[in-house]
């Protein structure tokens, strides 16, 4: 159960035929690739809640939120460009705590993933409508614009995002990459047309009381708004399909968190300047209400919803990629069917897979709503970044020869601070999602002793791995991954 993946048969495994993914992606888009994932729902409509609950003091929410996941962000650097493998925390778990740890991190990451695109495509479908009523004063009904549980059927828009998305994604990485570029562009014009705005009619007005419910509010909130910042650790994903990933996926990783966070800090500082609180928690568009009921201007309000939807398009674009990638990794590794992990020889892509993952999402998509679903993404992603943190420390000792391109300064000490900050934030969100954050946890472990522990590649191929030792019997050997000139 905790056998070790070895690096080198790791990397080694990804120019296998039939298995290995185009190597396309460059340093622009890795970090396009990054914000695509991060500036979506969170900013464009958690933000309400975080206001709800911390008042004008989110901001400092955004602060202390960006803090945490810059920790975590520097080991996912230093994992990234060490096993350039498709997977990311499952796959680095995998060659660090070994298969169970790696499993229940893998499972984790579904529901980081797969469950967040269907919460983000309801999201998408909720603006659209916005933007349809502000713009032209139509919408679509109810009935196919919202869940059972919001008083609808089924979400039309959102099962559409997704189906959409997922066709991208299986003609192939390079057209994905540009298509989201442009995406990306758009979104950061209209978060600065967003600032700019706020700015020419800025007041100082609802910032007092500027935190009206203390440090606990303040950390709440940032438990919640966190969602705005999940995404970055999506370029680790794609990191098998980097075309230098010992430079490039550090400046990646930690430059789209840089530049997202500016972002977030202005336009929080923004929304307060022009709404209160209440006006941004009592809307599903916030900063479209800003700008509508709070500045008064509602033609920028319909920029704005428009804005939204492309924003959230690109962040459904990414992280859809990247729970194609961590499935792929897994049934690459036998914990699940091997069979879905083919490379579609005309595209390159694991279309097979994709198009599976697209299907079944878009069935949660049309059903469930957005609201419970943020806190249970949450709960899942700090809990990668701890095992991510602890991997970078348990790595550090048991293969310090293995060449890292890119080192976490002062380790174990940032690594340690990234686990508590994660510790933190999960230890803020309530008890409903800690029971059903275990309850999916003991499901997939039902599902590895079950399926996983006996199809492990580690266990029925073992001569696939070097020599004919099984991984978990060799010693360590300094190897070399793709893209380190040393
Ligand atoms: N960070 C992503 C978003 O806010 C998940 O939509």
């Amino acid at each position: 159960m905790f056998a070790i993946r070895d690096v080198r048969a790791l990397v080694s495994e990804t120019t296998q035929e039939g298995h290995g993914l185009k190597k396309s992606v460059g340093p622009t888009q890795l970090t396009a690739m990054g914000v695509g994932a991060i500036i979506g729902t969170g900013i464009f409509v958690v933000i309400g809640e975080g206001a709800g609950i911390a008042g004008p003091a989110v901001i400092l929410s955004f602060v202390l939120a960006a803090v945490a996941c810059t920790f975590s962000a520097l080991s996912y650097a230093e994992l990234a460009s060490s096993i350039p493998v498709s997977g990311s925390a499952y796959t680095y778990t995998y060659a660090t705590l070994g298969e169970i740890v790696a499993w229940i991190i893998g499972w984790d990451l579904i529901l980081e993933y797969g469950v967040s695109v269907a919460a983000i495509a309801v999201g998408w479908g909720g603006n659209l409508n916005a933007f349809l009523d502000a713009a032209f004063g139509v919408a679509l009904p109810d009935a196919i614009a919202k869940s059972p549980e919001d008083g609808g059927i089924f979400n039309l828009p959102a099962v559409f995002i997704v189906l959409a998305i997922t066709l991208l994604l299986v003609r192939g990485v390079t057209e994905s990459a540009r298509v989201n570029l442009v995406m990306v562009g758009v979104k950061l014009a209209v978060l600065l047309f967003f600032i700019v705005v706020a700015l020419f009619n800025f007041g100082t007005g609802n910032f007092h009381p500027f935190a009206p419910a203390g440090t606990d509010g303040i950390t709440a909130a940032t438990a919640i708004i966190f969602f705005a910042y999940i995404g970055f650790d999506a370029v680790s994903t794609g990191s098998e399909e980097a075309k230098n990933p010992a430079k490039d996926l550090p400046l990646a990783i930690i430059g789209s968190l840089v530049i997202c966070t500016i972002f977030y800090v202005l336009t929080a500082v923004g929304a307060l300047g022009i709404a209160s609180p209440e006006q941004l928690e009592s809307s599903d568009a916030p900063l479209a209400a800003a700008l509508d009921q709070g500045a008064g201007i509602s033609w920028a309000a319909s920029i704005l919803a428009l804005g939204a939807v492309v924003a959230i398009t690109s962040v459904v674009l990414v992280i859809l990629y990247g729970q194609t990638r961590i499935f792929f990794a897994m049934c690459r590794d036998g914990l699940l069917p091997q069979r879905l992990a083919k490379v579609n020889p005309r595209y390159g892509t694991p279309a097979r897979l994709t198009i599976g993952l697209g299907v079944l999402i878009s069935i949660l998509a049309a059903l469930v709503p957005l609201s419970e679903i943020v806190k249970l993404v949450n709960i899942g992603t700090l809990f990668a970044f701890v095992l991510v943190n602890i991997g970078v420390i348990i790595l550090r000792r048991t293969r310090p020869e293995m060449p890292r391109p890119y080192r976490v300064p002062w380790s174990p000490v940032l690594p340690i601070l990234g686990v508590l900050f994660a510790v933190y934030l999960m230890a803020d969100l309530p008890l409903s999602t800690w029971i059903r954050f275990v309850v999916w946890l003991a499901l997939g472990l039902a599902i590895y002793f079950l399926y996983g522990y006996k199809h492990s590649r580690l266990r029925t191929e073992p001569a696939a791995d070097d020599g004919g030792t099984p991984g978990w019997a060799r010693d360590s050997t300094p190897e070399v991954p793709p893209g380190d000139k040393k």
